[in-house]
């Protein structure tokens, strides 16, 4: 009987491409996706540890996954609940403490062994651990992907070695880890004839990617460029340290390469940037952004940033405010500070109060809500390729991506789904620009 999983995925792409790959690895033993959590069989939480609010919705989410649990029981069937991810990996132990209903629990690095976790599960006699970093790479183990849609994840690097003071993400995904690039293209080549039009390359520090043979991430972005169905390509997300001429080259030369780059610098001062031990300073980091823009004018900037870090001052928080104006980010993700257990900001002096953090947060808020909707009014009038991937809410309305991730509709056949049209941004709306065929 054809038995079904759900997997809910929190936190950042890299989790999404893991749930859908969690699904590949599961399919060959029967397990077809499931609608909702109340339809399964099994269920896995793909969590995130990046901020503590993030780790404490998993611990709610259990309490109503234990009741979904209790009922399929009473009804004498069974659901395995599985908690993956970055808190599985780093609080696998208080998790099956917390939780001792809970049936598996695998770190990010473990998962093409879950056909065996689940039959051991499925045994019964207790919970299933398993947190190591296992010396072989997943990736060697994974069934093919497949795809869904026209755009797709593809992973190609992982782990980081970066240790930013605030950050959990080195030791909850550990070192960085390159893919071959042999790896890397065939699976490209299989999701391109899969129908996949848009690749998104994938990684902690994706642009730290490293070949043997002294190919870094632009000489592979090529190689993906020149596979057959493959017309747009991005990647995410990029260090300031790692970002090498070969790539800079490859936003001038390659027009697969979308022209929108998410580069987080997360502050604009120079005392917290060292303080976060993030390895550049704020001027290298505006040089940067101006030879991007040199190598592409059309390029458009995306950040993450952090308000209330340790010791940062209104001076230091200016300096920030004045960064986002001076790059003229068009997007941005920005959070509060939050103490992570283990990373050594949370141990600093000179902690900034909640309510100065949520201030400063708004602040940048209202700032980048400025900044994307002028960026968005200069799009008027303007020809963009816009990959269309569905139908729209209206009748013969589809709706695609810009170049810059800007969702856009447009009157056109539904034969054009999948395909990449040449559109003009006629008029802006509060959450996406309306196009007619150019
Ligand atoms: N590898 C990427 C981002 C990883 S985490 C990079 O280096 O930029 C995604 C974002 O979460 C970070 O860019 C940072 O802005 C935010 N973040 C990470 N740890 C955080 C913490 N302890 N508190 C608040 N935000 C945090
Ligand atoms: Fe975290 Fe810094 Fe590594 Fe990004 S570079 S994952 S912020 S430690
Ligand atoms: Fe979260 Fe892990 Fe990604 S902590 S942001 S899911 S790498």
């Amino acid at each position: 009987m054809a038995k079904r999983l759900f997997v809910k995925t929190y936190g950042c792409q890299m989790n999404v491409y893991d749930s859908a790959r969690m699904a590949d690895v599961l399919a060959p033993l029967g397990y077809a996706s499931a609608e909702s959590a109340e339809d399964a069989d099994m269920v896995i939480l793909n969590t995130c540890h990046i901020r503590e609010k993030a780790a404490e919705k998993v611990f709610s989410e259990l309490g109503r996954m234990r009741k979904l649990q209790t009922a399929k029981a009473e009804a004498g069937s069974r659901m395995i609940l599985a908690v993956a991810g970055c808190v599985a990996q780093a609080e696998g132990a208080e998790i099956l403490r917390r939780a001792p209903f809970v049936d598996i629990v695998l770190g990010p690095q473990t998962y093409h062994r879950l056909p065996e976790m689940v039959a051991q599960a499925a045994r019964a006699g207790g919970a299933v651990l398993d947190t190591e970093f296992p010396p072989e790479p997943k990736f060697d183990f994974l069934p093919e992907s497949r795809a869904e849609g026209t755009s797709a994840f593809l992973s190609v690097q992982e782990g980081c070695d970066k240790f930013c003071t605030f950050c959990v993400v080195p030791y909850t995904r550990g070192a960085e880890y390159s893919r071959p690039a042999a790896a890397v293209l065939a699976e490209a080549r299989a999701l391109a004839s899969q129908g996949v039009r848009e690749l998104t390359l994938l990684g902690q520090n994706v642009n730290g990617w490293r070949h043997d043979d002294g190919w870094t991430l632009g000489r592979l972005i090529r190689e993906v460029a020149a596979i057959d169905g493959i017309e747009r390509i991005r990647y995410t997300t990029s260090h300031p340290r790692d970002m090498d001429d070969e790539l800079i080259a490859a936003h001038a030369e390659l027009p697969e390469l979308m022209p929108f780059l998410h580069l987080p610098v997360q502050s604009g001062s120079d005392r917290i940037l060292q303080a976060m031990n993030r390895g550049h300073d704020r001027d290298t980091y505006l040089r940067l952004t101006e030879k991007l823009k040199a190598a592409q004018p059309d390029l458009a900037l995306s950040s993450d940033f952090i308000t209330g870090f340790p010791g940062e001052t209104d001076q230091d928080f200016a300096d920030t405010m004045a960064l986002i104006r001076e790059v003229g980010f068009v997007q941005t993700y920005s959070f509060k500070y939050s103490p992570r257990p283990g990373t050594p900001a949370a141990l600093m002096p000179d902690q900034v109060p909640e309510k100065v953090k949520e201030e400063r947060l708004a602040q940048v808020q209202a700032l980048l809500l400025e900044q994307t909707m002028a960026f968005n009014q200069s799009c008027v009038g303007r020809e963009m390729k816009v990959l269309l991937d569905r139908p729209g809410r209206h009748a013969g309305q589809l709706v695609g991506r810009s170049p810059y991730m800007q969702p856009v509709h447009v009157k056109a056949a539904a034969p054009l789904i999948g395909t990449v049209a040449r559109l003009r941004i006629v008029k802006v709306h509060p959450n996406s620009l309306e196009a007619v065929t150019a």
